[in-house]
């Protein structure tokens, strides 16, 4: 039977599926739902250094094709993910799990690498740079200067496993910038990608946007997200270094899109609006369906066929 398994860096994992930051993941009872079942690891929510209660509600909807989000990072701050983190690995040592970050504006990140760095967390962090849905503040991986001198200060401090989170991106050029960036630093791993940013959706009966933040602007996933995050996974793993893994996020409904994912690269597959929508049993029924497609296909790991997509 199909095996899972795969790695990231030095890191283990049975399971190839993870929750997506941000869902299912802002508590400790939500964080323990997805450890229980099949996934092969989790990621909190994205921890600021205070807590947040986020934007007004309502913050979320689901659509025809995927969700649309303006949460605004609500979070019980870093230090509850990070006390999680640690009595999660006290007590699985084996299960390496992820603790995800953000700064509220670029001087937070090194203040949070060192906070990480002086803790006993033992497993992968990452670095969100791509939020965008706080009133006012840019998704900082669209400013490719920033970004460069935050991972700069982040590195400074921080010698303990890491990755960032990216926005999607639309243009060649603009993968090859990026890359470039993202190969001058001791990065374990990126994740691409997060929602699409700044997407509207409108009720036919009201005439009037779905969520309430930012007049009805929020970040687009599910299947809306799948083409945008087979193309990024797959223009990155292109550019960057061989040690650097990758996280496939967006648009993972069925077995064969995470199968997709993996073809284009991924290490690890996380699940953003099918958990929210579905809840944790996605995991079990993803599980057997990316089995499937492996076996319709003759492979019997992950590794096999990791990156080995076709072109004409
Ligand atoms: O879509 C998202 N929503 N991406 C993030 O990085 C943060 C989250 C939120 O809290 O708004």
């Amino acid at each position: 039977l199909a095996s899972l398994k795969t790695t990231l860096g030095d890191y283990r994992f049975d399971n190839v599926f993870m929750n997506a930051s941000g869902v299912h993941c802002e508590t400790a009872a939500e964080l323990d739902e997805v450890a229980a079942s099949p996934a092969g690891t989790l990621v909190t929510k994205t921890g600021t250094l205070q807590p947040r209660s986020g934007n007004p509600e309502p913050r979320f909807a689901v659509l025809e094709l995927g969700t649309i989000n303006s949460m605004g990072l609500p979070n019980q701050g870093v230090d509850y993910y990070l006390a999680y983190a640690e009595q999660f690995q006290a007590q699985h040592p084996e299960q390496p799990i992820f603790l995800s970050v953000a700064g509220m504006q670029p001087s937070d990140f090194p203040v949070l690498a060192q906070k990480i760095q002086d803790s006993g967390f033992t497993g992968l962090t990452e670095f969100n740079l791509s939020c965008p849905n706080v009133p006012g503040k840019p998704q900082i991986a669209y400013d490719l200067a920033t970004t460069a001198e935050i991972l700069t200060a982040i590195f400074t401090a921080f010698k303990k496993p890491a990755g960032v989170k990216l926005p999607p991106y639309f243009d060649l050029a603009q993968f090859d910038q990026v890359a470039a960036i993202l190969n001058r630093y001791p990065l374990t791993f990126i994740n691409s990608i997060n929602s699409r940013g700044n997407g509207l959706w409108i009720d036919p009966e009201t005439d009037t946007t779905t969520i309430r933040p930012k007049g009805g602007f929020g970040g687009i996933g599910g299947q809306y997200a799948k083409p945008v995050a087979l193309a990024n996974v797959r223009a990155f793993r292109q550019r960057l270094r061989a040690d650097i893994g990758i996280i496939g996020t967006g648009g993972v409904t069925t077995g064969r899109d995470a199968y997709e994912l993996i073809l284009c690269g991924a290490n690890l597959v996380s699940l953003g609006s099918v958990l929210a929508t579905e809840g944790v049993g996605a995991f079990s029924r993803l599980t057997t369906e990316l089995k499937a497609e492996m076996a319709k296909k003759g492979y019997s790991r992950v590794d096999e066929f990791r990156g080995q997509l076709n072109t004409l």
